[in-house]
């Protein structure tokens, strides 16, 4: 269990059902947050509370609701939906945004051709996020390198998360969910530059099927992580 400070914050993962976001979910609430699955149906994302919590053996805060509900609730809300809904989804939360943390997990992949990198208009998806959010809410992009196979359990990641976002306080803060998620967070600079690391997961998805893995991932070396 985590300071009493992470016991105050609470998280909303938008599209929590899903495979990316149950496993954060699951991380985020062994570390001792509160967290908020959101979902379309709340009756859904209450499934996904209710399972989780059973894995967790009921030693932990997880409660379901609709993305709206989650995003109202929290301090902290993170984005775990296909593109192809990351606007509509993002339109629908804008308002209960302002003031809060953000950080949107989304990679724009466009199918069937997701091993080939394909980026937005506005740059990434995290930079589209921010043009639709505005000014008030601190946009971070984290996790996209991080395969869901990893998170629904309790085993050492051996990859790292690069931390991207509109100023190196909110990335600080990113870099911590990171941390309580059991895995090592890289200020990996300004909101821009997630046009790479979003980039680098179709490059992934492409290893993935070339040498016949299902979650490659990145390691950073020749740098101390404790050196901030
Ligand atoms: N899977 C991974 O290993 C992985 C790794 C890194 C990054 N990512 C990124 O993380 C995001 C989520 O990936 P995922 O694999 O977790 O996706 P997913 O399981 O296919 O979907 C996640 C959730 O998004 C919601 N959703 C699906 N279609 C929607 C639509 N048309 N409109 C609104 N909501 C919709 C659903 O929630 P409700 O039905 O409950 O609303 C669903 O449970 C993607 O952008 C992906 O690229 C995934």
């Amino acid at each position: 269990m985590s300071d009493d400070s992470q016991l105050l914050l609470s998280i909303a993962i938008l599209g929590g059902t899903g495979k990316e976001g149950k496993g954060l979910a699951y991380r985020w609430a062994m570390a001792g947050y509160s967290v908020h699955i959101g979902s379309r149906d709340s009756a859904k994302a209450q499934t996904a509370a209710k399972e989780l919590m059973e894995l967790l053996e009921g030693e932990a805060l997880v409660d379901g609701m609709t993305n709206i509900e989650a995003a109202q609730k929290s301090n902290i809300v993170v984005l775990t939906v296909p593109y192809s809904a990351h606007k509509d989804t993002l339109e629908s939360v804008k308002s209960y945004l302002k003031g809060k943390l953000f950080v949107d997990v989304t990679v724009p992949l466009v199918p069937p051709k997701v091993s080939t990198v394909r980026m937005p208009a506005a740059g990434s998806a995290a930079q589209e996020a921010q043009q639709i959010l505005g000014e008030d809410v601190q946009v971070c992009a984290a996790f996209q390198n991080i395969s869901h196979e990893h998170l629904l359990d309790d085993s050492e990641v051996a990859c790292d998360v690069l931390v991207t976002g509109t100023s190196k306080e909110a990335r600080a803060e990113v870099i911590k969910l990171v941390q309580a998620a059991g895995l090592i967070g890289w200020d990996a600079g300004p909101l821009e530059n997630s046009v790479v690391v979003e980039g680098l997961t179709s490059v992934l998805i492409g290893i993935n099927k070339k040498y016949g893995s299902t979650h490659a991932g990145i390691k950073i070396t020749g740098a101390n992580h404790s050196v901030d």
